[in-house]
């Protein structure tokens, strides 16, 4: 059975990794379709080297743009791809405009889709991703549920394909390089002592295109008594220049945007980590390292309801406020990263199989 797999983000290639992985060791004949929406070293190339992936087959080469540009035109060079390789099956991972392109082309090609991190919300339409995993989510054939929740979620819209619960893949990826991380020799580079900063990541268009959102976020930040490390998305970069905002004179220091192995050994010895994304919500969880969420909803409801994960928004007091009861509960937070609602770390494993099982069936 032919399968293509299509990815174009820095958080697709990790969730994509350890399913390429059990791919190639079945009978499964695997395509690695690249649509090209990242494109720097950085966001791209970086993970296929550490994640020791084959390169792509192809790379649309699709770039920047708006929404219904990237969308529309990752369609449009995808479906010639589809229309010569005809594969049984396409795997699409996460909610990406990649992801809803790569879903759409396939379905209206009559090429049956499955969808890894299938049944995550957030209930708030105003986000990109939220749109483009219901729209996926409703055109699946195959939906890899990687939580109990997530899995409820899909049975409430009662979505047309077959739910299959697996776990996360994203946790098979941490336990793979949790101990490779160990050895990394970020924090001595960067003069860094254990439980002694914070890490940031902000990249979400509602936060940083919106200049009013982002002084705000950084304003609260900057008034941590760590200092607080950000590896900074080029799209957040930009827009710093753009709306000329300086973080000289606070607590904040950018760095470049970094591996997964060298983010996994920051993840673990930050005093906390401040975050919009969706993916480190999940990793701080794991690494055990208490969270503060930059939007005001999230998807991984179970990093909540554990009590390591504050949902805060874009409010500078608010973030200010979440900081410090951090580092004053620090201590007893240690207790209640207990159950790990995102599986054993074989979730790779039960994807493969079901496709697998999908194939012999068909
Ligand atoms: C995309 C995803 C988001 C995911 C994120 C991970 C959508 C709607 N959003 O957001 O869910 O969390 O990837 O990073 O698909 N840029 C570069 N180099 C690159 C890529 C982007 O400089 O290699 C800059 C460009 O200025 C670009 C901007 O970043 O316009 C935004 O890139 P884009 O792909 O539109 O979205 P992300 O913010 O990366």
């Amino acid at each position: 059975m032919s399968v293509a797999i299509i990815f174009g983000t820095r958080p697709q290639i990790i969730k994509s990794a350890p399913i390429i992985h059990e791919a190639l060791k079945s009978n499964l004949e695997l395509k690695i379709i690249h649509t090209g929406q990242h494109y720097d070293y950085e966001l791209s190339q970086v993970f296929i080297e550490e994640f020791n992936l084959p390169e792509p087959t192809v790379n649309l080469g699709v770039g920047s743009g708006s929404h219904a540009y990237q969308t529309g035109e990752i369609m449009l060079r995808l479906e010639k791809h589809l229309l010569r390789d005809k594969p049984s099956l396409v795997l699409v991972p996460g909610d990406t405009n990649s992801a809803l392109a790569g879903a759409l082309t396939s379905v209206k090609l009559g090429i049956p889709v499955a969808h890894i991190e299938a049944g995550a919300r957030c209930y708030d339409m105003g986000m990109a991703e939220e749109i483009n995993r219901r729209l996926i989510d409703h055109c699946s054939k195959l939906l890899f549920a990687p939580t109990l929740n997530c899995k409820k979620n899909l049975e409430r819209e009662s979505v047309i394909g077959e739910i299959h619960l697996t776990g996360d893949t994203m946790y098979d990826v941490f336990l793979k390089f949790k101990d490779k991380a160990d050895r990394s020799d970020i924090l001595e580079r960067l003069e860094l002592s254990n439980k002694e900063y914070g890490l940031l990541t902000l990249h979400r268009a509602e936060n940083v295109d919106d200049p009013t959102r982002l002084k705000s976020i950084l304003e609260g930040i900057g008034k941590a008594n760590m200092e607080i490390i950000f590896p900074i998305h080029p799209r957040t970069a930009n827009r710093l220049k753009e709306y000329n905002i300086s973080l000289e004179h606070n607590k904040i220091r950018i760095i470049d945007p970094l591996g997964y192995i060298e983010m996994l050994k920051l993840l673990k010895h930050a005093k906390l980590v401040l975050t919009d994304s969706g993916g480190l919500q999940k990793e701080a969880f794991w690494s055990q390292t208490s969270c503060i969420t930059l939007r005001d909803s999230t998807e991984w409801v179970e990093t909540v309801e554990a009590g390591v994960n504050q949902i805060i928004g874009a409010d500078s007091e608010k973030i200010t406020k979440a900081i410090r009861a951090v580092e004053e509960k620090y201590e007893s937070m240690k207790e209640k990263f207990t159950a790990n609602p995102f599986g054993d770390g074989y979730a790779a494993r039960r994807i493969v199989k079901a496709i697998e099982s999908f194939a012999n069936i068909k």
